[in-house]
């Protein structure tokens, strides 16, 4: 339940936080060489998150090996735990709770204004019932702390039902076991990186709550890498998410007992490819699937990794012929079939049906 002792002393406690192991990596580092020749810049190339084999994978695999972890070391039984009505979070938890024994209560934010059928039963929200999680709703859209309270009033009932709950936190203030993953993510690129002489300059990933970002920057930092980690806001605006990945690095520094090795000019973000908002998608999102399904058979969500992409498309095409650049795929894919509507509308218009 810990993390291979080989992790170097900059990374402090990091190598004695519990961790339940979910999945075997390390994932792939590979090129793009189709969407390097459309792009005409630098080399492509992909860490390849999204097929980390737990129920559809994704990034919030890394995250829960420390949440769950910490749960299970408090001997918890129940794991409860707020996000989207197509969250790849909750469904994750409640497929790393079914391989630790443990239940789980998800609560469904009405974040996305959409009544479509498909998003409200199909993709995530069929895997979360197939995982036996139990459902609530929250009515609410953008109320992180009246979803947490919630969420807290769901854990008192299950405490009085003689359960042992533990709650997964979405919102900032709270011990950022889920960064840990992406720290250790650093670590594994970082070796695949110099095993193939790669000259990576810059990593472009999809930052929402942060955990990604932040422990990516803050590891990368953490082992000397100089390496550009650019954030693609797929939830809140720049000023907004600036200083919450500034403080996620400092609580990740707290949490590990070391220095924090992030300056205020190391985070980089970009809400240029936001609008018109979280889990709704835009012209160059939808582009940014089709060209990626076409060119490398890479399937990318609409919410988060197809604004990512977006992002990545432009950063590439400015890139020169000796540059690398790597895109953090951080998975999602099951949303594809909750926003099928639009992704078929999308093709029609593309194919003047
Ligand atoms: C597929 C996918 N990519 C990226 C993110 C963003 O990660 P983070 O919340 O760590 O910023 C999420 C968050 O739910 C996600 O589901």
């Amino acid at each position: 339940m810990t993390v291979s002792a080989e992790l170097p002393e900059s990374l402090g406690r990091l190598s004695t936080m519990a961790r339940a192991e979910l999945f075997q990596g390390p994932t792939l580092l590979e090129p793009m060489p189709n969407l390097t020749k459309v792009c005409g810049g630098g080399q492509l190339f992909i860490k390849r998150d999204d097929c980390i084999p737990l129920a559809f994978g994704g990034n919030k695999v890394r995250q829960l090996e420390f949440y769950l972890g910490e749960a299970a070391a408090q001997k918890a039984d129940t794991v409860l735990i707020t996000g989207a009505v197509q969250s790849n979070f909750v469904r994750l938890a409640a497929a790393g709770a079914r391989k630790l024994g443990m239940d789980c209560h998800i609560q469904l934010e009405e974040r996305v204004p959409k009544t479509d059928p498909n998003y409200r039963q199909s993709g995530n929200v069929l895997l979360d019932r197939l995982l036996g999680a139990t459902l609530h709703s929250y009515p609410e859209g953008e109320d992180e702390a009246g979803a947490d309270r919630n969420l807290h009033a769901i854990a008192e009932r299950l405490t009085a039902e003689g359960r042992r709950p533990f709650i997964i936190p979405l919102s900032p203030g709270h011990k950022p076991f889920g960064a840990l993953g992406y720290v250790v993510a650093a670590h594994e690129m970082l070796a695949q990186i110099a095993d193939q002489g790669l000259p990576v300059g810059e990593v472009v990933v999809a930052s929402g709550s942060g955990n990604t970002h932040a422990g990516l920057l803050f590891g990368l930092r953490a082992l000397g890498s100089p390496m550009t980690v650019t954030g693609v806001c797929v939830r809140r605006d720049a000023d907004q998410q600036r200083p919450r990945i500034r403080d996620r690095c400092a609580e990740i520094a707290a949490l590990l007992e070391v220095d924090n090795p992030v300056q205020d000019d190391d985070v980089v973000v970009t809400d240029a490819y936001l609008a018109p908002g979280y889990g709704q998608s835009s012209e160059t999102s939808l582009e940014a699937i089709m060209l990626c399904a076409q060119s490398e058979a890479l399937l990318l969500d609409p919410t988060y990794t197809a604004k990512a992409m977006a992002g990545f498309l432009d950063r590439a095409r400015k890139s020169k012929s000796g540059d690398a650049l790597v895109f953090m795929h951080t998975g999602g894919l099951p949303a594809i079939f909750a926003y099928q509507n639009e992704l078929n509308a999308a093709l029609d218009a593309r194919d003047g049906a």
